[in-house]
């Protein structure tokens, strides 16, 4: 096998959206093929235990390919999975969760729901766009990542990106390439809100007075808020206008608005999030006497509507800024059932104060790191249902199996949530019920 072509037949999908192969009993990664496709690739990386290829030509096609519909497909990084068709998609991801749930906690849930579904273009409202100076490919270059690779792959529109700042992708690449110092530039950040947009310039050097100017017309024609970012996240400030106005975003179901500053986490898929909020509440089945737990609360994207309806709502949260703001959210919405606490919930002792009372019910949302050592902790709050948001299937499945085998808990419900579409991200919703004592 020292051809450095190759035919195969592909069995499946890989977690990241790579066909996989077998060949003499060792597996490929193939770029770009689908299950059930015979591909003739390119062979790549070659390690002991797996070898990696991309597609030069699908031989058999499978009737769940279709035409990606951006040029840059297959280069960026931002997209894996445009080539197989959107139901397709989500039936991956609900087999990738599945896969998980089985191989780690080797447990199933009672009851699968329908996916939570969206607009699959145009979601994203958050990103973070790399920029280098590359003289030799005609000088600054803006966008995501290229597969698997450290390069920029230069957008002149993204079709995941919200509308307006995917339009905006050329003006960006002209107002850098305008910059004395456009090659300490590494990334702009992206915020949109439903009021305004922002933009963060990381910046490496001083800018000179002319930049200033630059990014201050590029501001007002545009009709965009510019931050300068000269460090750290605590370095950000206003550029254009001086004093902007918070953005904000809407959960108009609830009627409650959620402010936060440009580079405060919100959920990048601004219809998901309503969706999953209503998912949360009706899971949560919040009601007057409950007293309901919601740990990593960020800005209180779901704590502020589920205390719309529950008895008393506690947000935790590791972030100073982000519990400030939750704060600010709960009064500018005139909501004081809450308490937002700062407290880190990655230790492995908790001695806070909110960690001394019962809860009835419990709702997790972590990072991709999951949740383990507060989930130990639950059984001093001895609540009786968790609703656990999850943007990692390993992470949750490592987590279930705690809950289920240790914890006293019935895996209710799990729920793919496409948050991500195109991508390989898969998030998730689950709920689990204390088992009846006997
Ligand atoms: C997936 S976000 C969810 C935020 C919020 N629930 C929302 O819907 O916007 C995860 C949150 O966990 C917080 N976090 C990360 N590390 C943490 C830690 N060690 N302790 C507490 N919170 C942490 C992040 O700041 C972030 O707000």
């Amino acid at each position: 096998m020292n051809s450095q072509f190759q035919r195969a037949e592909i069995e499946s999908l890989s977690h990241d959206g790579r066909g996989v192969a077998r060949i003499d009993g060792k597996v490929f990664f193939v770029d770009l093929a689908l299950p059930g496709e015979l591909v003739h690739f390119q062979r790549g990386r070659k390690r002991r235990s797996y070898e990696t290829g991309k597609v030069v030509e699908v031989l058999r096609p499978s009737p769940d390919r279709v035409e990606p519909p951006c040029e840059y497909f297959g280069v960026c990084g931002g997209c894996a999975l445009q080539h197989l068709s959107a139901t397709k998609q989500i039936l991956a991801k609900a087999a990738q969760l599945n896969d998980c749930l089985a191989r780690v906690a080797k447990v199933q849930a009672d009851d699968y729901a329908e996916p939570i579904t969206g607009p699959a273009w145009g979601y994203r409202r958050k990103a973070r766009l790399g920029v280098r100076f590359v003289p030799k490919k005609g000088g600054v270059l803006v966008g995501f990542r290229e597969r698997r690779k450290s390069y920029i792959t230069p957008l002149r529109r993204c079709m995941v990106l919200d509308a307006y700042i995917s339009g905006l992708l050329p003006a960006m690449q002209i107002l850098l390439q305008g910059m004395s110092c456009c090659d300490q530039i590494p990334q702009i950040e992206v915020a949109v809100g439903d009021n305004a947009t922002s933009l963060v310039f990381r910046h490496l050097v001083d800018l000179t007075a002319s930049d200033l100017d630059a990014l201050r017309a590029f501001a007002e024609t545009r009709g965009v808020q510019v931050f300068l970012q000269p460090g750290g996240l605590d370095s950000v400030r206003a550029h254009h206008p001086q004093a902007p106005a918070m953005l904000h975003y809407c959960l108009q179901q609830h009627n409650i608005t959620i402010a936060f500053e440009p580079t405060d986490f919100i959920q990048v898929n601004a219809d998901i999030n309503q969706k999953l909020v209503n998912a949360a509440i009706e899971y949560l089945d919040p009601g007057p006497e409950d007293s309901i737990l919601d740990l990593f609360c960020g800005l209180g994207n779901f704590t502020l509507p589920v205390a719309r309806r529950a008895g008393k709502v506690w947000g935790v949260e590791g972030d100073a800024g982000l519990v400030q703001r939750a704060k600010y959210n709960a009064e500018r919405n005139q909501i004081d059932n809450v308490e937002f606490v700062q407290s880190d919930l990655y230790v492995d002792d908790f001695d806070a104060a909110w960690t001394e009372r019962a809860y009835d019910k419990v709702l997790l949302d972590p990072p991709r790191t999951g949740a383990i050592n507060v989930i130990k902790a639950l059984r001093r709050l001895n609540p009786q249902r968790v609703v656990y948001i999850s943007c990692n299937p390993a992470t949750l499945a490592r987590d279930t199996e705690l809950l289920v085998r240790k914890m006293g808990f019935r895996f209710k419900l799990a729920r793919v949530v496409d948050m991500f579409p195109h991508t390989t991200h898969v998030e998730a919703i689950s709920v689990f019920e204390r088992k009846a004592q006997k």
